[in-house]
């Protein structure tokens, strides 16, 4: 489904160069819920940003359904972005003036839909993430386990084959984020999407499809759950 083959990112800033990731290779299939762990500037984030389409490469390919993304101008890669990928951020950047259910069905608004319209899809979404009775809170009136939640369920209102998630069970208690994690698992598994998640928690990680390790921005291990893959 998407495939990087060789890709490299660098940063300058002021006289300064960091490799920040250094010929990653790697392939995802639908239906995988897939962990990247590694220690802190690993390149973890920037690998995410790469698949998102929310930076591009210094170097290598990045094919998703065989369309090479790296190559997209910018209006294809933000098109590709809306479509075909759900983002989850760690600190959920939810828009405090709206409620839940609105926030949810904010990708559906960007893309021109009418908010009357799409307000019975964002209270399902609601409903399976077990907020069915938040819809009309705003952020500020949730707690964090619930905002993350409405997070995950915005991340699936275009209904995207890819979701992208940066540690987010980060800062949820044990119980709130083992039920993200329970969520995140039907997903990947129910409906054949991708789902690939940065987290520092191994617990969480060994509970995972695959598991990837990156240290300095090179893949270190790549471990099926049945076995290794690299
Ligand atoms: N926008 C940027 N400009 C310059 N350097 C950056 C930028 N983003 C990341 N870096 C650098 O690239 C390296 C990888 O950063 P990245 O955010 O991918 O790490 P990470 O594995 O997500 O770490 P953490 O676990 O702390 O979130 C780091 O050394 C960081 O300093
Ligand atoms: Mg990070």
């Amino acid at each position: 489904m998407l495939e990087m083959t060789d890709v490299t990112k660098t940063y300058r800033v002021g006289g300064q160069t960091v490799r920040a990731l250094d010929g990653i290779t790697l392939s995802l299939c639908g239906g995988e819920f897939v962990s990247v762990v590694g220690p802190s500037g690993a390149g973890k984030s920037t690998l995410l940003h790469l698949l998102g389409a929310l930076d591009r490469p210094d170097a290598g390919s990045i094919r998703f359904q065989g369309a090479e993304i790296a190559a997209l101008d910018d209006e294809a890669q933000s098109e590709f972005r809306r479509h075909s990928v759900g983002f989850v951020f760690q600190f959920f950047n939810l828009l405090p003036t709206m409620t839940a259910w609105e926030n949810v069905a904010v990708p559906k608004l960007l893309d021109g839909s009418r908010m009357a319209k799409v307000k019975s899809r964002a209270l399902d979404l609601l409903a399976v993430v077990g907020l069915g009775d938040r819809a009309e809170h705003r952020p500020s009136e949730l707690s964090g386990g619930q905002m993350q939640r409405v997070a995950v369920a915005r991340a699936l209102m275009m209904d995207p084959p890819l979701i992208l998630a940066d540690e987010p069970t980060g800062n949820l208690d044990t119980k709130t984020g083992a039920a993200i994690m329970a969520l995140l698992t039907d997903i990947a598994h129910q409906d054949e999407r991708s789902v690939v998640m940065v987290t520092h928690n191994l617990g969480a990680a060994s509970a995972t499809d695959r598991v990837i390790t990156l240290t300095d921005g090179r893949i270190g291990s790549d471990v099926l759950a049945g076995g290794e893959l690299t």
